[in-house]
């Protein structure tokens, strides 16, 4: 069985995130999502609208997230891909080449970015109307 990771806030989940998960997916038979937990928000300066549980709980309901499990802390990539014997690690395109290092791992594939989304867009087109 081929298992994918990827890695994300995924506060007010909208179109671009479906994709991401839809896309990572593809790329194996199981699908692990490492939601960001509040905490580490905080250390990377994110203030989510909505808590841990509600972001953990949308990710887990779509149809492509076979797991989640919290995102304490950056260093954390290493242990997740052994722990859980992962052949892909996924992330958007943002991140390209952030996380070349971990190829010695696993295979690491960079998704180009749906168009024009994403959760600060949304947040400051509510803010402006
Ligand atoms: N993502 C994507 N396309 C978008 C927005 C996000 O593919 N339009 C991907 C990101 O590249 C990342 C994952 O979705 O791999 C989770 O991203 P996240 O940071 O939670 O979403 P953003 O909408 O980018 O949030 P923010 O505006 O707060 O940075």
């Amino acid at each position: 069985m081929k298992k994918v990771i990827t890695y994300g806030t995924f506060d007010l989940f909208h179109y671009g995130h479906l994709r991401i998960l839809k896309r990572a997916r593809e790329l194996g038979d199981y699908l692990i999502v490492a939601v960001s937990t509040d905490e580490f928000n905080a250390v990377k300066g994110k203030k989510c609208t909505y808590p841990y549980e509600h972001r953990a709980a949308i990710v887990e309901a779509i149809k492509y997230v076979d797991e989640v499990i919290p995102e304490h802390r950056w260093e954390q990539k290493i242990d997740d891909i052994q722990a859980h014997g992962i052949n892909v690690f996924v992330m958007g395109s943002d991140w390209e080449g952030k996380f070349n290092e971990l190829e010695e791992y696993c295979d690491v594939v960079y998704l180009p970015r749906t168009q024009d989304i994403s959760t600060t867009q949304i947040k400051h087109e509510i803010r402006h109307r």
